[in-house]
Formats: C-alpha cells, structure tokens, sequence
C-alpha cells in the first residue's frame, strides 16, 4: 500500500488496496492509523457490493445502527433494521425520495454530534456522480483547534456546545422549538481524540447551536467565529467524487460539507457508520 497527501491541511489516499478482497489484520491496522492521523482516507476504482463495503467498515469499528429522525421529520421510508443508508436525489414512481438527504448544498458539519455517542466514522461509497458539483469538502477540526486565537480559546475552555440536528441543510436549526421533539445533546467544545491524542474543536456552523454560558446572540457569534476559522481554504480539501470512490472520515476530528448540483442530475452515495463512545 500507498500512502499520498490529498492536501496539505487534512486527507490521504491509498494506492494498492483491493477492498473487495480480505484485508489481514496488520493491513487493517495500518489503515486504521492513517486514517486516525489523517482524519479521512480514500481509496478510489472500488467495485464493492453492500457486504464488501460492510466488511470493509469493520476495520475500524463496529457498524452503527441507524438513528432514525422523529417521525414528523421523516422524509422516506427507510428500513431502520439495515445500516447501510442510500444518500440520493433519486425518487421513486410516485415521486418520493428513495433515499435520504436529496438535493442540494449542505453546510459543513459533523454526522450524529447530537446524540451520546457520537457516531466515530462514517463511511461513502460512490456510485453514482453528477456531472459537475456535489463535492464533498473536508475541514480539519485539529488544525481549527490549533489556529484559535487565545482569547477565543478561553472564552470556549471547559464549555460545553449543544448540538442540535433541525434537519435544515443551510441554516442553523430554529431555536424556537421544543428540544423535546429534535435530537440533541450537550457535548464538550474541545474534544480528545482517543487514538491521536490531539485536541479539536468540536463545533460546526450547522448543528451547534448554543455555547454553555453565553446568550443565543453570544453563542452565534462564537459558533461562527469559530466556524471562519475551521472553514477558512488552506484547512479544507475538496473532494470530486467518481464513481467507486469510498471515503471513510473521523467524525471527531473533521466537518464536512457538500456543494451544490444540478437537480436532475444523478447523486447516489452508499453510506455507513461505526459506532463511538462518549466525548471527553
Ligand atoms: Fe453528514
């Protein structure tokens, strides 16, 4: 195996993997450590079906079961015992969607920061891609951590951020709703790594939504200096998906995002996670 930079600020590529065939556990376990300190790893001209994609997951983690919105927010019917989720634009006959998340642009943010265990990583298969746009964008939350100004970093040591999924794409959840009807959870603002050890600042633009301790207006404005900074160009890579791309990234330490496309044009992603642990 081979291992390339994808940018200078976060990713790496793999040349050499075959993951339709058994990988041995100290292939896996290189895998897994470069992945770690890379926070994502792609590997591109994969032909995988469900179980190989599913086998390959595994390497780093135990599968996650799907976390399912509260009904009123349910677009699709989705088969809550299978884990792997259709990421697609497609509808149906009837003209409902047969997947999850459709069109358009989402805004950078970090999947399951609203549950107890957040979701470690999470996994896209490529396999069917517009012909231009519907990137997805990966930003760096080390180098984010590392990059904030003392002042910021103090106003932020020790606070907690609640995490809120309003299943909104570009604007933050509303915060004038009942937290009883979304998920949510309050998590710490600088998370440890288990397996690099390095810090990040765990906050996205999307889906926190209050800083403990601060007003809204108060928590905004920190959500979204904090959000330059993650966001700025030299701490992001962009990715242009090709048909038998898979990406799988860490949740703890990157934000991702996806651009815009045209809308009748094809998009479909195979996706699963790998469950987590508590955030310290
Ligand atoms: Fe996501």
């Amino acid at each position: 195996m081979e291992f390339i930079k994808l940018s200078e600020a976060i990713g790496v590529e793999v040349r050499g993997l075959n993951i339709s065939e058994p990988i041995d556990a100290v292939s896996g376990s290189v895998l897994r450590r470069e992945w770690a300190k890379n926070s994502i790893l792609l590997v591109r001209g994969q032909e995988l079906t469900e179980d190989e994609q599913f086998a390959y997951a595994r390497i780093y983690g135990k599968v996650a079961a799907r976390v399912s919105p509260p009904v009123e927010k349910r677009s699709y019917r989705a088969d809550p015992d299978n884990p792997m989720q259709l990421v697609t634009n497609k509808l149906d006959k009837r003209g409902k969607p047969v997947g999850s998340l459709g069109d358009g642009e989402m805004w950078f943010h970090t999947d399951k920061c609203y549950v107890e265990k957040p979701h470690r990583a999470s996994f896209l298969y490529a396999v069917e891609i517009p012909l231009s746009g519907g990137h997805t964008k990966f930003a760096s939350l080390y180098n984010g951590y590392d990059r904030l100004p003392f002042s910021l970093r103090q106003k932020l040591e020790g606070r907690k951020v609640l995490q809120m999924y309003d299943y909104t794409k570009t604007e933050p959840g509303d915060l004038d709703q009942p937290l009883e009807n979304l998920l949510h959870h309050w998590q710490p603002v600088f998370v440890t790594n288990p397996d690099t050890l390095r810090k990040a600042v765990y906050i996205s633009r999307l889906m926190s939504i209050r800083i403990e301790g601060y007003s809204d207006d108060e928590s905004r404005a920190l959500i979204d200096a904090v959000a330059d900074i993650v966001e700025a160009p030299q701490n992001i890579y962009e990715h242009v998906w090709k048909p038998g791309d898979i990406i799988v990234w860490d949740n703890l330490s990157c934000l991702h995002a996806r651009t815009d496309w045209p809308r009748e044009q094809a998009r479909t992603l195979r996706r699963v996670t790998i469950e987590g642990e508590a955030l310290a």
